[in-house]
């Protein structure tokens, strides 16, 4: 795992936006995974910025978001429809039809969920993932004692995560108890992950994630054993970590290290005479 700890939520987000500019300006046609929450927020504004102030080009990207509610409509505005129309596609010149995410009132799920694994395969997987991180540990809407080899199906939501939305809606007793979500094992596919996260309320939950045991009680430790992974962290959230001083270390001496230290995406083989 790489971590990118910055000092302000700002620059964090700015740093992922970097990253997701890098792969499309390599692989204009990349699939990306998309989160909700409030974390990404900073991340798709600034992507917002990099396709009015330097052309940013999305028109052939296609997106799949990780989750959504079950029973919200797609114009209600606490579905994830609606957050993602509203805080990036309606602002980026990505065709409609390229963006994918998992339908909240679909009269049979089982075979929505199915089409929705089918359809990744079928446009290429997911090239890099964006993530966020419960305070429970969950990625998407894997809850705690989440196989981590899930696939996309409905989750019954925990208490916890149904207090921490219950922010976004007026009455508690509003906020959905399902959602049809990826599986751990679905985001684990990704070819690149990047995890977002921000305040001090995430940083146990980053630490048990990170450093910890790999686990299903949090299923963000299964990023573990995913190869290609980069946590962008804001100091806050990158509170409770022990290994803080090495993170910081690494990233120092990055500038001096083998180009493979810092792996990037290539759109073919190595040549032979980069292999010996
Ligand atoms: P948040 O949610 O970005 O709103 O904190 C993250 C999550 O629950 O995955």
């Amino acid at each position: 795992m790489e971590i990118i700890i910055r000092e302000s939520y700002e620059e964090m987000s700015r740093a992922a936006g970097q990253s997701v500019a890098k792969l499309l300006n390599s692989k204009p046609n990349a699939v990306l995974g998309l989160a909700t929450g409030s974390t990404p927020l900073a991340l798709y504004k600034e992507l917002v910025r990099l396709h009015r102030e330097e052309g940013l080009d999305f028109s052939q990207v296609t997106t799949f978001n990780l989750d959504e509610y079950v029973g919200l409509r797609r114009d209600d505005p606490q579905s994830y429809h609606f957050f993602m129309h509203q805080n990036l596609f309606q602002h980026i010149n990505i065709p409609e039809q390229n963006t994918y995410i998992p339908s909240g009132t679909t009269d049979n799920y089982e075979a929505f969920c199915q089409w929705y694994e089918t359809r990744i395969e079928e446009c290429g997987g997911i090239d890099l993932q964006i993530l966020g991180i419960g305070s429970d540990g969950h990625i998407a809407f894997n809850e705690p004692s989440s196989s981590l080899g899930s696939r996309t199906r409905i989750k019954t939501l925990a208490k916890q995560t149904i207090d921490d939305n219950a922010r976004f809606f007026d009455r508690p007793e509003d906020v959905p108890i399902y959602a049809i979500t990826m599986g751990v094992g679905t985001i684990l596919e990704a070819r690149r992950i990047i995890l977002l996260a921000s305040g001090a309320n995430k940083a146990d939950a980053v630490a048990a994630a990170i450093e910890g045991p790999v686990t299903s009680m949090i299923t963000a430790s299964a990023l573990q054993l995913h190869r290609d992974t980069i946590c962008y962290l804001d100091r806050p959230a990158a509170g409770s970590l022990r290994m803080t001083e090495y993170y910081d270390w690494v990233e120092d001496k990055r500038p001096g290290a083998p180009a493979q230290v810092r792996p990037h995406f290539r759109t073919s083989a190595p040549t032979r005479r980069e292999l010996i």
